[in-house]
């Protein structure tokens, strides 16, 4: 019986004659300096993501070494390979865009390379989802490196962390309380090291996911970017690849129905960011599993808010490594978790926690179970007749006095309109008011950016007002806060009824009852809905053909429909 191939040998190039392929195959391997004592082993490959346009993986260099480390000690070859790369402030129009091409990279990079078992490495906001769904996809072997957060700046005295404080800061300047000159010594120090966010935005709250998942080697999600156990946590990811060689420990083993539900009461827990609903949800969706946003507020009546860190908190991603990390939460969630869902490591959750009940934890960042900061979730999901499949608010980030609220829509009908009159002295806008965006969702011209925090208007801010109810079917960055109604599905390019809101219809919001009503009769709605509407020509060519025709909704993860599984 011949053995099954390893290494290079593995999913030969087709020229019609195998062993030819093969010859041709180490014979340019070999043009690489390979001896045939490295090429007879197993490979690992490294899905390698440094760009010049990812502030966040700016270490990646170092961190790679590190992994190839582990892989030649534990007696593999690594083998590093470039995939897209995604920098959040670097892409036009957003970065959703484009996760779904990289996750399709990824997907087919995997499988079409000859390696028996792969690291991911990845960090800024979209590339850890993106990452995940191409794993899911292949179905490889498979193990996660995160990146890590980046370190606090410093500010007349005060820490920076990118980027509640960036916006906190650019909320003061457009309020005349912060000047020119201030405001560019905080472009200086908010972001001053490798990493990605520190605080507990989208790529923090991805990592965190990530450990809930069991895809990360444990207490690995929230080591900052530049410790030196970030290294050591990159060796280990190496020779845990290894290990995963020939295991059978494929990453739908890890992303189960279980592993899932523990990453949303992760999410619940630490306050996180809502573009993880999204990310999780194609996530899962890959594996078949799919991810109810009823299901959602169930756990989120039922999960305490335990993390304090910005945007909900004070601390930042370094303290929450320093006060035990993802171990330190973990333990107290145990209760509320699938602890039999199986993680990389080939251990169970259960075992992997081991409960050390003497583990010291800094209780100023980790609650306590029965002393939470919040006794119920993060987010919570709304539905209405203005969002019939779902909308998201996050709660702890929001001012609870607007939660049970009706009031007047202040209507912007684009990204355009919206930057054309926001600060307009003469707009009719008054505290009490709705702003409402439209055409900002996935099916917009837009794909649906993190617009959702829309700019408090100029006469408003300057008179002192931080916050006010503001709805549409965007995203909203991790960092962000404020009492705002996100991801409105079906969304108002796909013939929502957000699109459908006129200046100063009604909208009743309750957060107690899960509600978002615009207050407008059916009939009404209904003459609206055969209005003619101004035609927006599709997309002819490349990449934006295809997401015009694929994207699907807020509710499916904005997956692709073709890349789900059949
Ligand atoms: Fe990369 Fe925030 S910009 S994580």
């Amino acid at each position: 019986m011949s053995t099954p191939p390893v290494g290079i040998s593995l999913g030969l190039t087709n020229y019609g004659d195998r062993d030819f392929s093969l010859y041709l195959r180490r014979s340019f391997a070999k043009s690489m300096g390979y001896t045939n004592a490295s090429l007879a082993k197993p490979v690992v490959g490294i899905a390698y993501t440094p760009s010049g346009f990812n502030n966040c993986h700016r270490h990646f260099p170092e961190l790679l070494e590190a992994v190839k480390r582990g892989v030649l000690a534990a007696g593999a070859l690594p083998i590093d390979f470039p995939t897209i790369s995604l920098g959040e402030a670097f892409l036009s129009p957003t970065s959703l865009k484009f996760r779904n091409l990289m996750s399709m990279d990824t997907e087919e990079m995997v499988r079409a390379q000859p390696m028996d078992a792969v690291v991911l490495m990845g960090g800024c906001d979209k590339t850890v989802p993106a990452q995940l769904m191409g794993a899911v996809s292949a179905n490889r072997p498979a193990v996660m490196l995160i990146g890590g957060p980046m370190m606090t700046g410093r500010h007349h005295g005060e820490r920076l962390g990118a980027c509640t404080d960036c916006r906190r800061f650019w909320a003061q300047y457009r309020a005349g309380k912060v000047d020119q000159k201030e405001i560019t010594e905080v472009e200086n120090n908010l972001a001053t090291t490798a990493g990605t966010c520190a605080v507990m935005g989208t790529a923090s709250t991805m990592a965190c996911l990530a450990e809930g998942l069991g895809i990360i080697l444990p207490g690995t999600a929230a080591i900052p970017a530049v410790h030196a156990d970030r290294l050591r946590a990159a060796e280990e990811t190496g020779a845990l690849a290894v290990k995963l060689i020939g295991s059978k420990l494929t990453p739908d083993k890890i992303i189960t129905p279980k592993s899932v539900e523990n990453a949303l009461r992760v999410l619940l827990s630490i306050g996180g960011s809502t573009n993880a609903i999204i990310h999780l949800t194609a996530i899962a969706g890959r594996a078949g599993i799919p991810v109810s946003l009823e299901r959602l507020n169930e756990l989120s009546d039922t999960t305490p808010v335990l993390v304090n860190l910005k945007p909900v908190g004070n601390g930042y991603m370094e303290d929450f490594y320093a006060a035990g990390g993802m171990g330190a939460l973990m333990r107290e969630l145990k209760d509320l978790l699938h602890l039999d869902a199986m993680t990389i490591t080939g251990e169970t959750l259960g075992e992997r926690l081991g409960f050390d009940s003497h583990a010291w934890v800094d209780r100023d960042i980790i609650a306590e179970r029965n002393k939470p900061l919040e006794p119920q979730g993060g987010l919570v999901a709304l539905f209405g007749n203005l969002a019939p499949q779902g909308a998201i608010l996050k709660r702890s980030a929001a001012d609870s006095n607007l939660f049970e609220k009706e009031g007047r829509a202040v209507v912007f009908t684009s990204l355009a309109d919206l930057a054309a009159r926001v600060d307009d002295p003469a707009l009719d806008i008054n505290p009490d008011d709705f702003m409402v965006l439209q055409n900002a969702g996935p099916h917009s011209e837009s794909a649906m950016p993190e617009a959702g925090y829309l700019p408090i208007p100029k006469k408003l801010a300057t008179k002192g007002l931080k916050d006010m109810v503001r709805i549409s079917d965007a995203r909203m960055s991790g960092t962000a806060f404020g009492t705002i109604v996100l991801h409105v599905t079906p969304d108002s390019a796909s013939g929502g009824p957000l699109g459908l809101v006129r200046n100063g219809d009604r909208i009743k919001l309750s957060v107690k009852a899960r509600s978002i009503h615009l207050m407008v009769d059916d009939a009404e709605l209904k003459r609206r809905a055969g209005e003619a509407k101004v035609a927006v020509k599709p997309p002819e060519r490349g990449y934006a053909k295809l997401y015009a025709q694929e994207i699907l909704g807020a509710d499916e993860g904005c997956d692709f429909g073709f890349l789900k599984p059949r």
